[in-house]
């Protein structure tokens, strides 16, 4: 799909409400950042019934988030600006102790899925907190209106020891 179309896209979002946030809000959607704009993280019509997605979600947010190596192709596809810093997870992924993902979830909203976009917003920043703030309650990774715990409890519940 060309940009032109994918900005169609967006225009029609935006009338039909929903909630894309532009530019300064969101370095995924800021072109002086992620200069593919849309089409860095979706493609033509995308996979079948996936939205949009060229690959599995996990996998289009690790072309960037994965390591150097991988941010670098993406800089030489012109999809990421050469100075831009996304944060990379190679070491945390390979932690023992990572949250369950499911392998080929495209979306959030497949039955039972557990993907980047179940914590974490696509269009969305929310801030991380800086180390001062340690002690206090933290936000949620997907909604700033939100606190983390109330992320977790939204699919772990929150009484007794079966959840
Ligand atoms: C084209 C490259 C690219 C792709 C693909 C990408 N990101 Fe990012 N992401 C970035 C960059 C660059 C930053 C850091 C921006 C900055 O300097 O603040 C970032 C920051 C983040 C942050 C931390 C800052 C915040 O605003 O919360 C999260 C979380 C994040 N990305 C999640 C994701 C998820 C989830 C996906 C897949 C849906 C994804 N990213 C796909 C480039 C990318
Ligand atoms: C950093 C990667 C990334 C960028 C950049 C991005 N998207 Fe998305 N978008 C996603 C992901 C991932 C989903 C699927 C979320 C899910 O269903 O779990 C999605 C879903 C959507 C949807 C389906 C509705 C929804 O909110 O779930 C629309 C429409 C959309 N994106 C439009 C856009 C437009 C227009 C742009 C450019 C202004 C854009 N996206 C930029 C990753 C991205
Ligand atoms: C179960 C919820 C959950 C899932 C699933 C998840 N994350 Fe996160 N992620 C978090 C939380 C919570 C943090 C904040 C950690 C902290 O407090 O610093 C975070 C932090 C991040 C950061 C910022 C790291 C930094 O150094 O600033 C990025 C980037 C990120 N996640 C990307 C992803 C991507 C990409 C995926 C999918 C492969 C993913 N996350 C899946 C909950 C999740
Ligand atoms: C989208 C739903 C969802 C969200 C949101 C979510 N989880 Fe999970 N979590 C799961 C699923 C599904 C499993 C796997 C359960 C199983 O394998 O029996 C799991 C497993 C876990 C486990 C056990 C890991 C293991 O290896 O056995 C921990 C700990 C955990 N989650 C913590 C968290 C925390 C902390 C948060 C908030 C940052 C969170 N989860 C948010 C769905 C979610």
């Amino acid at each position: 799909m060309s940009h032109a179309a994918l900005k169609l896209i967006a225009a029609g979002a935006l009338a039909a409400g929903l909630p894309i946030a532009f530019a300064t809000e969101d370095a995924h959607l800021d072109v002086s950042i992620v200069e593919g704009g849309c089409a860095a993280c979706h493609a033509g019509h995308g996979a079948s019934r996936s939205p949009m997605l060229p690959a599995p979600q996990r996998e289009v947010c690790l072309s960037c988030h994965g390591s150097r190596g991988m941010a670098d192709a993406q800089v030489g596809r012109r999809l990421l600006a050469p100075g831009a810093r996304p944060p990379f997870l190679s070491s945390v992924l390979a932690q023992p102790f990572t949250h369950p993902l499911t392998a080929g979830a495209f979306s959030r909203r497949e039955e039972g899925a557990v993907t980047c976009s179940s914590c974490h917003t696509p269009h969305r920043s929310t801030r991380m907190l800086s180390p001062d703030e340690r002690g206090q309650r933290k936000l949620s990774t997907r909604d700033p209106t939100h606190f983390e715990f109330e992320l977790c409890q939204s699919c772990h519940g929150s009484a007794g020891t079966a959840t």
